[in-house]
Parts: structure tokens; sequence; C-alpha cells
């Protein structure tokens, strides 16, 4: 049996610049050998798999030629609807068991981070053949292999990246290898399709690297007359564009010469990662032979990294500086190269010294905001995971999601054992990294979350009670009476509780009415913190409709109504409602929105630094007050900033 040392290529910088360059001399080696028509043997023996739980054409097939043309072979699963996936099976149970069939995983999964995940539960090596809108590293090296061998180099070339760049994964492994080679990206995003943030972020904090955008109609106004224009390199790595319509932005020294375009690289629109509405896009760039007619436009080549749609016109495919079907062709000598490479570094040390990431341990860490990450579609065994990265603001403690790296902002962090929590500042990030470490730190997004949570401020200051059990099941009964009142036609209402006490109240609402009236009203529980996946439907319901029903949001304490709007939006994504009505246990004022309670328990005027605590017993015995039941107002003797505080 072969032996792959355990290197994963989950991301393009899972390979050095040294690494890459090998690889690519190892290609025009390959691709020398094939054209000779040699018979290799070099991979004899080596069973790879190919998992692919997304379309693919020219990835899996060249993958799989790459195999065999080394004289290895191939297993594969070509679609989740053939493999255990479909029945339910864990990615990590997948590649567990695929590791012990095969020496190399090659996966291309819809998820972002499924990648990451496959690597660390396989035992043998993983290759990422694209992870949802993360990375797709194997066809960034088919790509630089075209660039440098049209160009005869990377470094200072200048590449014109067009089109949906924000899921585009082929874009994202691109531009960080271009950053490291020292070339130049100008981004041309669609409006609305910008490189994200995070690939931002990670370019900025490894590299030091940044781009600048120009919009779809500056690039019409460039296939025009890119004379009109310069492109100035402003600083190392870095085009600052302007024309004399255009905002200057860095007005840099005049230049000796303008520079001029070295490749287009087109993409095509990733329609299957928006929804149904977001599916047509009129405006999509459309690249044809215009763009090249430029005097600084003539020597550029045309990449794309296939399929394309209707955004590379099919006039180019004659052009000689079309290069994207040699770009594909370059698949194969490329992943040989990958292959053989792998198994020239058997018996190479894998193991990377202190790279054991701090991670917020799995009870304390609120799911990752990505909600195509992998860490939220199998939670079932994947917790999310952490680290911090630089804040931008002084107030925010930002944390990086270990899988999709997508940016988390939390303004409160807490330590589990004292149960205090703070608003996060600056001064605390010693103490935050500390607790990291100790798997002591939770986080939250609001004050409610907190203390919802049972944990206290920092200081307090005294407290008393302002309604007891007794008051509020009267307050609910009130409410629940002004619900029947309100709304007569109450087959078409339900109730939709903020988690957790909103959830609560919801369930008492919904009994007092049954028992009032002997309608039963369907019943949910938001949790406005996880989107789409906060919805559960209660009282032994399996669904819960939105559309075109009365909805009667349920919260305990209405305070900035920040989180009463979050809840209105997710309500409004999963469906239209009839109308929305909001019933309230107590209305503390410092509205910062203009949103009203429809039905309010109490309302107690409070100042800023008073807060109310609700303590609400699960729904229990029919009707009646609950033993336990209290809301209680307290002061904080340090007062929270209010800036941004919402609950
Ligand atoms: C790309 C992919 O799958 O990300 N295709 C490829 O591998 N050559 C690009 C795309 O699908 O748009």
């Amino acid at each position: 049996m072969l032996r792959l040392p355990k290197i994963d290529i989950v991301s393009i910088d899972d390979l050095s610049i040294g690494e890459i360059e090998r690889i690519m001399v190892m290609a025009d080696g390959f691709a020398q050998r094939l054209e000779a028509g040699e018979r290799l043997h070099i991979a004899e023996g080596m069973i790879m798999a190919t998992l692919f739980y997304e379309p693919s054409t020219r990835t899996r097939l060249s993958f799989e030629s790459a195999a065999h043309r080394l004289g290895g072979s191939v297993i594969s699963s070509a679609s989740m609807d053939a493999s255990s996936a479909a029945k339910g099976e864990t990615l990590a149970d997948t590649v567990r068991v695929v590791s012990g069939y095969a020496d190399l995983i090659v996966i291309r999964h819809p998820y972002d981070g499924a990648a990451r995940v496959a690597a660390e539960y396989a035992r043998c090596p993983v290759i990422n053949a694209g992870d949802g809108s993360r990375e797709h590293p194997t066809q960034t090296l088919c790509d630089l292999y075209i660039l440098r061998k049209k160009k005869g180099h990377l470094r200072g070339l200048t590449v014109a990246i067009c089109g949906d760049l924000k899921f585009g994964r082929t874009v994202h492994s691109l531009i960080y290898a271009l950053a490291r080679f020292g070339a130049n990206v100008v981004a041309v995003p669609n409006r609305g399709m910008e490189v994200p943030d995070y690939v931002l972020a990670r370019l900025a904090a490894e590299r030091n690297y940044s781009f600048s955008s120009i919009s779809i109609s500056e690039l019409k106004a460039l296939a025009g007359g890119l004379d009109a224009m310069y492109l100035t390199p402003s600083a190392p790595h870095q085009m600052a564009l302007f024309t004399s319509d255009i905002p200057v932005i860095n007005p840099a020294p005049p230049s000796p010469g303008p520079a001029s375009l070295d490749a287009f690289y087109v993409t095509r629109f990733q329609r299957e990662r928006r929804s149904e509405a977001e599916r047509d896009q009129p405006d999509y760039v459309r690249f044809d032979a215009r763009a090249l007619k430029t005097s600084r436009t003539q020597e550029a080549v045309v990449m794309h990294p296939l399929p394309r749609t209707d955004e590379l016109a099919y006039e180019l495919d004659t052009d000689p500086r079309a290069v994207y079907f040699e770009q594909a062709a370059a698949g194969v000598p490329v992943r040989m190269a990958l292959i053989a490479w792998l198994l020239e570094n058997a018996g190479r040390d894998t193991i990377k010294p202190g790279t054991a990431p701090l991670v917020l341990k799995a009870e304390n860490a609120p799911p990752c905001s990505n909600p195509n990450c992998i860490s939220r579609r199998e939670s079932r065994y994947l917790r999310s995971r952490f680290k911090p990265a630089p804040a931008v603001s002084h107030h925010e403690l930002c944390l990086r999601c270990e899988f999709c790296e997508r940016e988390l902002k939390v303004q409160y962090v807490g330590h589990s054992r004292s149960r205090r929590y703070y608003r996060f500042d600056e001064s605390l990030l010693g103490f935050v990294r500390q607790w990291l470490e100790d798997a002591t730190l939770v986080v939250f997004e609001t004050v409610k979350q907190a203390e919802e949570a049972g944990y206290e401020p920092y200081r307090r200051g005294p407290q008393r009670e302002i309604m007891n059990a007794e008051e509020i099941n009267r307050a609910v009964e009130t409410m629940a009476g002004q619900i029947i009142r309100d709304l007569p036609d109450l087959a078409r209402v339900s109730i939709v509780g903020i988690v957790s006490h909103g959830a609560v109240l919801a369930v008492r609402l919904c009994e007092i009415i049954e028992r009032r009236t002997k309608v039963r009203i369907p019943c949910a529980a938001l949790d406005v913190f996880r989107g789409y996946d906060g919805l559960q439907p209660l009282g032994g319901a399996q669904t819960f409709d939105v559309e075109d029903r009365t909805i009667v949001l349920t919260d305990d304490v209405i305070n900035s109504g920040w989180t009463v709007q979050r809840a209105m939006t997710t309500l409004w994504k999963l469906g239209r409602p009839a109308g929305m009505r909001l019933a309230v246990l107590v209305d503390r004022g410092h509205r910062a929105v203009p949103i009203r309670p429809n039905y309010v328990g109490k309302n107690v005027p409070t100042a800023r630094n008073e807060r109310i605590q609700v303590r609400l017993g699960e729904a229990g015995e029919e009707g009646g007050a609950k033993p336990g039941d209290r809301v209680m107002l307290y002061s904080m003797v340090e007062s929270l900033k209010e800036a941004g505080e919402s609950a």
C-alpha cells in the first residue's frame, strides 16, 4: 500500500511559494511526458477517492485522469445522492470510512469549511476541490500555471478579476496566491458581488495586501477606451484607478507610464449559491473582444475557470489570447504534479509545531454567523470554533470562525466560572485571551442573552422585585384577553416567542387562549441569533407557517426594540405574514427604533443604568401563578456604555 504524507491542501495557503513553484515545474515535465505518450507508473498501487457532493466536469475528471495517467486507480462518489450523505451520514463519518479505502481523498462540497472538516477526520491526505464559496486551491494551481506559461513570470503582473467575486471560490484562492507572488489585482465585481470582508481581512492581516476595485460600468468604459483611463500602481501590489469622472482615490504621483493589464479573469454568476429571489442577474458582466482592443489590454490573456454561462462571448474562442481551454487542459498535468509532489514528500514530518488553535470551547461558543458554514450544517457533532481576530472597533471583540473564516463581532464577554459579564473593551483583551486559553470565555451578543444565561454584570447595585408570580400571571391573562378581543379570527393567528422567556410567554398565552376559546393557536420559538435555523415549532408540531398568518411576537422585556426588529426581519424572510403584533411582559422604555408593543403586561419606566431581569419557569401546571416567577429591577453600579447596547 502506498502511504502518502498527511498533507492536506484545504487552502492555497497550505502550499508555500516554493512548493507551488516546484509543482509548476513538475507539471511542465508531466505535460511533456503526456505529449510524448509516455506510460507512467509513479503512483502504482495508489487509490484516490473522489467525493464530489456538487456537480463537476473538469475538476473531477482531470483529477481522475491524472491519477490514472500516473498508474494509480480511482474510486468515486460523484454526487451526494449516490453516497450515504443522502441517508443522513455526516461528512466526518464518510471521510473516516473512505480514508480506510483510499490513500488520498479529493473532495468537493457545498458547505463552507467542509474540506477543513474532512481533513481533520480523514486519516489520509485531503485535497479541497471546492468547498462552498470559500476556496478551490487546485484551480488556482492551474490558473497560476497558465499565467506563468503565457507571461513568463507572476511577480508584478496585473490581473483584472471580473464577475461574482463574492461566491466565486476560484477567485478567493487566486487572489490569495497572486498576493503572495507579488502580482497586482484589480477587482471588477458585479454590484453586490464584491470580494467578501473575510477575504480582505485575511489579505490585510497576513500579507498587508490590498487592491482596488472598479465597477462593471467602469469596466465597460474600459472596454470602450481604456486609453482614457490610467491604471497606476500607487504602491507595491496596489492599484489606484482614476479617470476624470471617477473620484480620485489615493492620488499617486504621475507614474512613468500607465500600466497595462496582463490578464482578465472572468467568472460566472454563482447562481446555485443564491436564494430563489436573487437568481436573476440581468446586469451580469458580459465580456467580448472589444475589451482587448485598447493599447493597454491588447497583450492581456482572457482566463476563466469554466464552466461559462453568458459572461464570455463565444467569438473570443478563436482569439489566441483566450486561454481558458488551455487552463482546463492544464488540469491533468498540474494535478498529476500535485499527486507526484505528495508522493515525493512521503515520510515528511507533517505535524506543524504550535498550530493548536485557541478556540472557544463547545458549550460556550455561539453559532457561526454564516448559515452555510459546515459547523452550522453539521452541528450534531461539530461545535463552532473561533480564534480572536484583529478588531476594527475598540468596543467589539472580533472572532474568526475556524471553518469558514467569517467574523463574529461580540460586544459582551463573560467568564464561565465567575458567571459575570462585561461590555467588551480593548482593555479586556488580555483577560479575554487568557479566558480563551482556559476555556472559560463566554460571549454574548446582548445583555439580554447574558442575563438569560444567568450571568450577572460585573458589578451590580441594589435590586427590588417589581412583579411577583401572581402579578405576572394576571398580566399574562390580561394580554391573552386583549389578543382574543383584538384578533377575532383566531384561526389565522400564530404566536412566535423570542427565545427564551418570550417563548415561555408564547406557550402560556396559547394555553390561556385555548382554555378560553377552545382554539389551539400554532406556536413557535424564535432564536434571533440563529437566523434561519432559529424557528422551532412548539407543542409537538413539525412545521410552522408564517405565510398569510397574523403573527403575535412575544418577548419578556422591550428596551431598545432591536431584538424585535431582528425577529421581524427573520420572519419576513421566511414568508409574508398578514400582519404582526407585539406582546411584552415589561416595557422599560428607551426605544431606539419606531416599534411599540400592542399588548403590555406592565410599563416600568427605568433609568439608563437600571436593568430588568425576568425569571419565568417553564409553563407547567394548567393556569395559575407559577412559583418562582418574578421580575426584578436592579441598577448597575458601573453603568454599561449605552451606545450599541440592545435588549
Ligand atoms: C469552478 C468551481 O467549481 O468552483 N469550476 C471549476 O472547478 N473549474 C468555477 C465555477 O463553477 O464557476
